[in-house]
């Protein structure tokens, strides 16, 4: 969750991560994903990713499509909030992929495919302290930090209700500085280089995201136990919002996520419910 830079005054020179569409898809040929990224576009400017990949696969373009931007300016968050970066500060990425199938049990829910995204994309920056916030957040421990932890990306999975198409986008900060995010953000979420002091290449980040999630969506049966090993969220205090009029919200425990990516928590009484 980053600000646009209002005037612009704190924003380092940037350069872009491709020089054109050419070497993005030069990018993703390479990466070693073989049907993610096999069509893409490249956008310095575009309303949303997510958007814009759904709007693709409505005219037929086929599962594995990306669409990468430098810039969005109607970026979406989850619960109807807006992600916002600043432009060429982190990856904004989305892909077509496969529609949730809840026949299969754990397989290809919007559950499952936003945990496989939240850790393709932690495997893809190759820093071994960042970890995923059940269900959707990438985030760093941080004791300083509001909760204990600082947000550097988000996973957003949306399925078109009339068309079935689903749209898997992922928005990571990489070199956003601590005073371009809004004072309300700002003890709360960070980047690669504001939380490392240090970072990677985004375009090759780019490129191993798309075999990472590959990978992933490829192989479900070791995601719930990787999600288990990257999770902050396992063994911490949780609430559980109010599941309806009447219903008050509960706080427990943290204790599990089972294989269909549902967190389990303790309650104070000893009984487990799951989210
Ligand atoms: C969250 O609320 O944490 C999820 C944020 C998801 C943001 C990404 S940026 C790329 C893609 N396009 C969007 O409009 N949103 C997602």
């Amino acid at each position: 969750m980053t600000a646009p830079n209002p005037a612009g005054t704190h924003a380092p020179p940037r350069a872009a991560m491709f020089p054109n569409e050419a070497a993005a898809r030069e990018a993703a040929c390479n990466s070693g994903a073989r049907w993610v990224g096999g069509r893409l576009r490249y956008f310095d400017s575009v309303d949303s990713t997510n958007a814009r990949a759904k709007r693709l696969a409505a005219t037929g373009w086929p599962e594995g499509t990306v669409v990468l931007a430098e810039r969005q300016t109607h970026g979406r968050g989850r619960a109807g909030h807006t992600w916002h970066c600043p432009p060429r500060a982190g990856l904004l990425v989305s892909v077509v992929v496969p529609q949730p199938d809840h026949t299969k049990g754990a397989d290809l829910t919007p559950a499952w495919l936003t945990a496989a995204g939240a850790l393709a994309m932690i495997e893809a920056t190759g820093w071994p302290g960042l970890l995923v916030k059940w269900p959707n957040d990438v985030v760093v421990p941080d004791t300083h930090a509001m909760n204990k932890r600082r947000k550097l990306g988000g996973v957003l999975v949306e399925t078109a209700s009339d068309t079935g198409i689903c749209v898997l986008g992922i928005g990571l900060n990489v070199t956003v500085l601590p005073d371009e995010f809004p004072p309300e953000f700002r003890e709360g979420a960070g980047s690669l280089l504001s939380v490392f002091g240090e970072a990677p290449d985004r375009a090759e980040v780019f490129a191993r995201f798309l075999a990472e999630l590959e990978t992933r969506i490829e192989h479900p049966e070791a995601l719930a136990r990787e999600l288990r090993e990257r999770s902050f969220t396992l063994g911490r205090e949780v609430e559980i919002p109010s599941a309806g009029e009447g219903r008050p919200a509960l706080k427990g425990t943290a204790v599990d996520i089972d294989d269909a990516m549902r967190l389990v928590v303790r309650l104070p009484g000893g009984a487990t419910v799951t989210v």
